[in-house]
């Protein structure tokens, strides 16, 4: 077996994301044989380097799973929350693997929320280089003209740039609000309400309803479903993961 890096082994290991494995590293809570190491360049063999996480030894074979969370408004898409707000582990807490949110959805945003402790997976669902899309229900205050329509649809500027070009439908209109769907390849932070609110229509609610091959389907507020095995590997076929 070839040594890989050490965050890539935790994330794969479900220890945490691979991000957070780097803050680990960093924080020097890891050891590889005996020794801390806090360099994030380091590699290691799983299953014959003794690499331990606060003193515990990571297993080489951690069950990986997938669960399909409809994230309710007024919860925040994090495990602990210091300011004391609805979190996802309320939901989740004692599921019995150590599994986190894939991305974000904001405070006040529902729906779809995959949750993992499969860490090469939860990065490259969020990886620019996949472009995995992403559906939204949105809805808006006032009637959209065909103008702002196709801006949506081609591209809005950002403070961050020109977002890429978005399928969009009208589901319902009326005279004050407008429900629309949206469906982006790329996942910038509060991306649908910057670019509705830039084309003159600002979001009053906002539903994610799939991620890549994965729909929310009937799923209720506040509940969870595992993956079915043909979801799994579509899923994991999205992002490169299987054929
Ligand atoms: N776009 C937003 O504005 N918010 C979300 O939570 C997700 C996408």
């Amino acid at each position: 077996m070839k040594p890989e890096r050490l965050q890539k082994i935790l994330s794969r290991a479900g220890i945490a994301s691979r991000r957070k494995a780097e803050t680990l590293i960093l924080d020097g809570r890891v050891s590889v044989d005996g020794k801390v190491v806090s360099e994030l360049g380091t590699r290691a063999i799983l299953g014959k380097d003794d690499i331990r996480v606060d003193g515990k030894a990571i297993e080489a074979e951690t069950e990986k799973v997938v669960l399909a969370f409809f994230k309710p408004r007024r919860c925040v898409t994090t495990l602990h929350d210091p300011q004391g707000r609805v979190t996802v582990a309320e939901f989740v807490g004692d599921f019995p693997l150590r599994i986190y949110p894939v991305g974000r959805l904001d405070y006040d945003a529902e729906g779809l929320l995959l949750l993992t402790n499969d860490g090469e997976l939860a990065h490259r669902l969020q990886h620019p280089r996949y472009k995995v899309p992403k559906t939204y229900q949105v809805k808006v205050r006032g009637r959209p003209s065909e103008a702002a329509l196709a801006r949506l649809q081609q591209g809005v500027s950002l403070e961050d740039g020109v977002t890429a070009p978005a399928e969009l439908t009208v589901l319902k209109d009326g005279e004050k609000t407008t429900w629309l769907s949206l469906t982006l390849r790329e996942g910038r932070n509060r991306q649908v309400k910057r670019m509705c609110e830039t084309v003159g229509y600002p979001v009053l609610r906002l539903r994610r309803t799939k991620v890549g091959p994965i729909s929310l389907g009937a799923l209720g507020t506040g509940k969870t479903r595992r993956l079915k095995s043909k979801e799994l590997k579509a899923l994991r076929r999205a992002v490169g993961l299987e054929k």
